[in-house]
């Protein structure tokens, strides 16, 4: 019997996302009898039911696009923005999947979208998800697509940044997307050869990263290369946000709960220049003169790398399989060469983030790099 089959992408989008999609058309389609519809600009598509067909011609040729033919958005069906309010739209999601006699809808996101997905299941859907970000902080999975390319775009920039702070004797701060995890600065760092290397995981002290640069031109290395991840901050940053989040803990009320996550936002978005700050500070505390790039979204953009293709292609395919067996409420997770269905209960919540004795912070600690600490 024909299973139809609802696909969206939800959150940032990242390279490889076109190529999920094929991969889950693709097997679904073309070996396993399914029918497939798409929905619009992730969650919000399926709220609003705002779908387009997918075909064969629909794949054809997306493979090496970057970004999402579906559109995306970070909208959650449990919190929809609508006329100014925070809405619950899961019962419109839910009416969707009715109205078009889905089998099953195929979520490709990011943390968030394992959450949200999470939220579909327990109102009674049939899920299951694929994990994509550049961050790779997806619990559960080795590895999500986009990552791969992100990180040979943050290695490239590193490479780029070595001959001009060269030619200058210059400190380049590098800033990395990676939002609370540093996987994205600490592979780059360790690829391109950062001289120092500061992730949200391993608070840092500027006196020391300091140090590390002043000990380099003494051997009469002037230039330093500093990869920091978007969320890296100082030990007392550190103390300030653990305060907040212990006192959201503790509160009993609504309203002390509103206060203090009201506090934590206030403090992120006031934390959003801080590499602004570390480049003045160090420019100070070494003499030397410094200067910093923020990569931005240039680590999401344009045509994924081949590693992130396969990685898209082969959990894309494992989808489709795990659909026609039924097999819901799971996230395909990559697992080495193999991908394997993870219970979403098990993901949903939860961040892989960088462990201070992981393989890699050994390796940069091995190399000499400096990561903030004393
Ligand atoms: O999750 C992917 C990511 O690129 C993070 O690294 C970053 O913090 C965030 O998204 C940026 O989000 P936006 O595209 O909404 O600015």
């Amino acid at each position: 019997m024909t299973q139809y089959i609802g696909i969206l992408t939800s959150g940032g989008d990242c390279p490889g996302l076109n190529a999920a999609i094929r991969g889950v058309g693709k097997a679904g389609m073309d070996t396993l009898g399914m029918e497939l519809i798409g929905f619009r600009d992730g969650f919000r598509g399926l709220v609003q039911d705002r779908s387009l067909p997918i075909d064969s011609d629909t794949l054809s040729g997306i493979l090496t696009d970057g970004g999402t033919i579906l559109g995306t958005s970070r909208d959650k069906p449990h919190k929809m923005p609508i006329g100014g309010k925070m809405v619950d739209m899961t019962d419109a999601a839910v009416d969707t999947y009715k109205r078009h006699g889905l089998d099953a809808v195929v979520c490709i996101g990011g943390g968030g979208t394992q959450k949200n997905a999470m939220r579909l299941v327990e109102a009674g859907l049939n899920v299951v998800t694929l994990p994509k970000t550049i961050d790779n902080d997806i619990f559960g999975t080795d590895v999500s697509f986009g990552f791969d390319t992100a990180l040979q775009i943050a290695t490239e920039a590193i490479d780029r940044l070595h001959s001009t702070a060269t030619s200058h004797d210059r400190v380049i701060v590098l800033e990395t997307m990676g939002h609370r995890a540093g996987w994205l600065a600490l592979g780059a760092g360790i690829a391109g050869g950062a001289d120092v290397i500061l992730l949200p995981e391993m608070p840092y002290h500027v006196e020391a990263v300091a140090d590390a640069i002043k000990n380099r031109a003494r051997k009469g290395k002037r230039f330093s290369i500093v990869a920091v991840a978007e969320g890296a901050m100082t030990v007392e940053e550190s103390e300030t946000v653990a305060k907040l989040v212990a006192a959201k803990d503790a509160a009993s009320t609504r309203e002390e709960k509103k206060k203090v996550s009201e506090d934590l936002n206030a403090f992120h978005q006031a934390h959003v220049d801080h590499t602004v700050r570390l480049t003045q500070q160090l420019e100070e505390l070494t003499g030397l003169e410094s200067r910093l790039t923020i990569l931005g979204h240039l680590q999401r953009g344009g045509t994924p790398s081949a590693a992130d293709r396969v990685l898209a292609s082969r959990l894309g395919a494992r989808c489709a399989a795990l659909v026609a067996d039924k097999q819901y409420g799971v996230m395909v997770a990559a697992r080495g060469d193999h991908a394997v269905p993870v219970p979403l209960a098990e993901v949903a919540g939860k961040k892989k983030l960088v462990e201070p004795d992981h393989p890699w912070v050994k390796t940069a600690r091995r190399l000499g790099t400096c990561l903030g600490d004393k």
